[in-house]
Parts: C-alpha cells; sequence; structure tokens
C-alpha cells in the first residue's frame, strides 16, 4: 500500500490491493478520521467548514458529484453554491479542449479566493485528472491545489480527504484503471424527487475521435442485484424517476455470465413499485436491439425519449470515426424506431470538422437532420485528444469552413427542432415539476415523458409531482403550458 504521507507524488497503479468489502470498511473507518478532522477545522475556523462542488460535463460526472458531496456531507461539511466555500472540489471533464480550458481559467480565481483565506482546500477530480499531462501541468503551474485524483478511485474520498486535511502538500492519487465496482457510498441527489443509477462504466468501443475510453476505463457493468436494490431504495426515499446511466447502456451486461441484458433490467426496473419514469443514457446506435425496442414500446414507464447520436451523416466519416454503421443503418434504425414507438422523441450529437470530413460529408450530415428530425441536437466542433487516433488524421477543412458549417447546421437543427417541438402543439400531457423557474419565480419548470421542459405557472409546493399541462406555445426547445 503506498502512503502518500511521505510526499507529493502519482500512485499511478492499475490493482487494487483490498478486496471491495475490505475496501468499504477501510473508508468507513477513514470517514469516522474525517468527521474528527472536519470538527476540528471547523474549531479552527469559528464555523462549520463549507464546501463546492463544481460538476462540468456528463451525467455521469453529475451523478459522481452527488457521491463526493455526499461523502462530504457525512464528515460534515456544509453545502455551499459559492467558490468562496471552504473546500472547492472541480469535478472535471475533457471530452473537448474547451471543457479543460475552462477550468484552467476558473483556477485562477480559486487561487485568489484562497490568498485570502489560507485555510481554503482545492480538489481536482474526474476525466481530465486521467490525462498525465493534465497532472503535470497541475504540479509545475498550479501548486496551490491540494488533491488531484481521478475516475477509477473514487470511493476512496474519504481517506483521500483525511489525508489532505493532514497534509499540506498536493496530494496525487491516479490510477490507470480499475476492476472494483464499490457500493454503498453516501450520496446527495441534488434533487429528491429523480436520480441517476450508474448501470455500467467506462467505454470499449474506441470511437476515433474521444478520450472516454482512456479516462473512463474498459466497460465494467455493475450485477443487476445491485442495481435494482438501489433503485428499490431510492423509489423507498421519495424517488419517482430513474435515469439508468452508462457510455453505451445497450451493452450492458456483457462479458459477465449469467447476467440479463439491458432489456430486461429495462423490465426488472419496471416492477420497482413507486418508480413512474425510466430513462436511460446513452444508446449506441450499433447495439440497439429489436427486443429493447419492444421493451420500450410495450412499457408504461419507460420515456418516450432517445438519446441517439449520429455524430456524422456520412458514411465515410462514420467509417473514419469507427461507429461502426453507416448513414443508411441508421436510418433504417429511426424509420423502425418511429414505425414502432411513433410518439418517440430522438435527440443527438453531432461532431463536426472531424479529420477527413469534407463539406461534401457536412451537406450529408444536414440532409440527415431534416430527414430524422429531431427533437434536439447537441453540436460540437472537433476537438483534438491527446492520445486517441484522429489526433493524428490530417484535417480537410479550414476553421473557417468548419465554423461556418457548424453555424448553417446549428440553424438547421433548430428550424427542425421547433418543427418537430411542434406535433406537442396543444396536447395535454404529463409534467413532472423540477424547479421553480430561474427567470420568473411566478413559473415552475416541469419534464415530459419525452425531456421536452414545459414552463407553466406554479410554486415550490408543485416540485417533485406530476401534473397534466396543456401546451400552449411552441418556443423551439420548449413550452409555456397552463395546468388543465
Ligand atoms: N471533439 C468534439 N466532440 C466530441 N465528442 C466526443 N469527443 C469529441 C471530440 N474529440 C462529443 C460526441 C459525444 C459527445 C458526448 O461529445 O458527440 O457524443
Ligand atoms: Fe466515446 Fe464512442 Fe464510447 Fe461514446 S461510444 S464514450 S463516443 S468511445
Amino acid at each position: 500500500m503506498l502512503n502518500w504521507r511521505e510526499a507529493d507524488f502519482t500512485s499511478y497503479t492499475s490493482t487494487v490491493a483490498l478486496s471491495a468489502e475490505e475496501e468499504e470498511q477501510r473508508q468507513k473507518e477513514a470517514m469516522q478520521t474525517a468527521r474528527k478532522l472536519v470538527a476540528e477545522l471547523g474549531g479552527q475556523l469559528g464555523h462549520t467548514p463549507t464546501c463546492c462542488v463544481v460538476t462540468f460535463g456528463c451525467q455521469m460526472n453529475a451523478r459522481d458529484s452527488e457521491k463526493i458531496l455526499g461523502i462530504l456531507m457525512d464528515a460534515g461539511y456544509q453545502e455551499s453554491d459559492s467558490e468562496e466555500a471552504d473546500f472547492v472540489i472541480y469535478n472535471t471533464c475533457t471530452v473537448r479542449d474547451n471543457a479543460n480550458q475552462r477550468v484552467y481559467g476558473r483556477l485562477g480565481h480559486l487561487n485568489s479566493m484562497k490568498k485570502k483565506n489560507p485555510q481554503k482546500r482545492i480538489a481536482l477530480c474526474g476525466c481530465m485528472i486521467q490525462e498525465p499531462d493534465v497532472i503535470e501541468k497541475i504540479r509545475t503551474s498550479y501548486r496551490f491545489v491540494d488533491l488531484l485524483f481521478g475516475t477509477h478511485n473514487l470511493y476512496k474520498f474519504p481517506e483521500l480527504l483525511c489525508t489532505m486535511l493532514q497534509n499540506d502538500r498536493m496530494v496525487i492519487d491516479v490510477w490507470k484503471a480499475t476492476d472494483a465496482i464499490v457500493e454503498d457510498l453516501p450520496v446527495v441527489r441534488k434533487y429528491p424527487f429523480k436520480s441517476g443509477v450508474n448501470i455500467m462504466f467506462g467505454c470499449d468501443n474506441y470511437c476515433t475521435y474521444c478520450i472516454v475510453p482512456y479516462v473512463r476505463g474498459r466497460e465494467r457493468s455493475r450485477s443487476s442485484k445491485e442495481i435494482l436494490q438501489e433503485v428499490e431504495r431510492l423509489a423507498k426515499d421519495g424517488v419517482v424517476e430513474v435515469m439508468l446511466l452508462g457510455q453505451n447502456v445497450n451493452s450492458y451486461g456483457n462479458g459477465i455470465e449469467g447476467e440479463i441484458s439491458f432489456p430486461e433490467l429495462l423490465k426488472e426496473v419496471e416492477q420497482v413499485e413507486g418508480i413512474r419514469r425510466i430513462r436511460f443514457m446513452t444508446s449506441h446506435p450499433k447495439d440497439l436491439s429489436d427486443e429493447l425496442i419492444a421493451v420500450m414500446r410495450d412499457s408504461e414507464k419507460i420515456c418516450r425519449h432517445l438519446h441517439l447520436p449520429v455524430q456524422s451523416g456520412s458514411s465515410e466519416v462514420l467509417r473514419k470515426m469507427n461507429r461502426r454503421y453507416t448513414r443508411e443503418q441508421y436510418l433504417e434504425l429511426v424509420a423502425k424506431l418511429r414505425r414502432e414507438i411513433p410518439d418517440l422523441s430522438i435527440t443527438t450529437d453531432i461532431i463536426v470538422g472531424f479529420p477527413g470530413e469534407t463539406k461534401e460529408d457536412l451537406e450529408q450530415t444536414i440532409t440527415l437532420v431534416k430527414e430524422v428530425g429531431y427533437d434536439n441536437a447537441f453540436t460540437f466542433i472537433y476537438s483534438p485528444r491527446t492520445g486517441t487516433p484522429a489526433a493524428s488524421y490530417e484535417k480537410t477543412m479550414s476553421d473557417d469552413e468548419i465554423s461556418q458549417g457548424f453555424e448553417r447546421l446549428l440553424t438547421v437543427v433548430q428550424d427542425k427542432a421547433r418543427e418537430s417541438v411542434s406535433r406537442l402543439y396543444g396536447r395535454v400531457e404529463e409534467a413532472l415539476v423540477e424547479e421553480v423557474n430561474s427567470h420568473d419565480a411566478a413559473l415552475v419548470t416541469g419534464r415530459l415523458s419525452n425531456n421536452v421542459l414545459v414552463h407553466f405557472p406554479g410554486d415550490a409546493s408543485m416540485i417533485g409531482k406530476f401534473y397534466p399541462v396543456k401546451l400552449t406555445e411552441n418556443r423551439g426547445f420548449y413550452y409555456i403550458g397552463e395546468m388543465v
């Protein structure tokens, strides 16, 4: 076992020394120490130490942040929205370079706060920290950071927290990989009525542009028994909507002998009393089975929404991206989905400017967007990621061509989304109220089964409950409505 107390160093290991049960026990003991240390810190500060967890990136990170916050609250910290807090944790994303740049930009600001509050602690965790050159940069140029840890050892956070609180040097603990899935971490959910549930970690698809397989590791599925127990616990705790999370949920259970498939898992989750809505993310088009479509079609609880990233409308670009489907196969899949589940809302991700992409390829993406009629599409400019195959591919379009193409695509996406979402106009749909509208306190924001948001008159007492809402005004991606 490595001892971090000795020095500022990186433990870059690929195995877990203890069994999952032993680790759980070890972290429980660390939690007790953490509580004492946080109480002592509170005595020095003259107030309950505050913490602020800032999440960059995807739903997986959002769920990890809930675990981080759960541990911190358990240790005695008080949650704060402000980065003036005594302990600030950035849970980072590295899927595109602008996410990294945002972190570096904000770190400077944290440093000036730390100069005024020397007891302030700063931690960085998540995907960016899995990159060796990032660790090197933080070690050399951001020496005021107190703790760095990666995506594989989040469950050791109680222990890392103790080490940080007892130590003035930078603590770094980043693992290359892990097989371990440690259950039973305390969690503080952002919303009391809905929750993400990890069903698998990592990704084995190796799309040539994507850094996720390198920073999140090989695909590992949780046992269905653990997942169902978690969903049951959540339901007992008042959760009505769950989002099953994985980079590619359609390959759930692959490689685990005797484990059920993703459609079977959905059927099991559907049996859990109290759960009224089931969502999942993300589906890789190459693995979306007929069985899954049938389970969705026949389900009362599975939401009428599918996020189906296409990335490009050109078969040639898809080949270079290693997506393992063609434009035609994707369109056939969409046609099948529309036939079987006519009210399904489909959303997608698209990359513009992938090396090798030509203006003609981009044209094909635009025609595909028109043909599919997405309810929403997230469009990204390609960002080369160190260590991925595409980082060494030759660029084809100029920056100007890429940004012009991107703008054109965005206009088509927005026009088509408005047109597609207009099918809902005048309908009465059930909305789950999520929050009071941030711009207008007289309105609440509700989510429909198909993931479209609706703002309608209401108040905070409605949060977490379902209401029938008439959709009266189409604002593009969302609606204004009224309760009926
Ligand atoms: N550049 C731009 N976009 C990317 N994505 C993943 N990697 C990159 C990259 N290197 C996008 C994909 C993916 C989404 C989460 O982020 O569209 O579906
Ligand atoms: Fe990245 Fe492809 Fe895996 Fe999605 S499926 S996380 S894009 S490698």
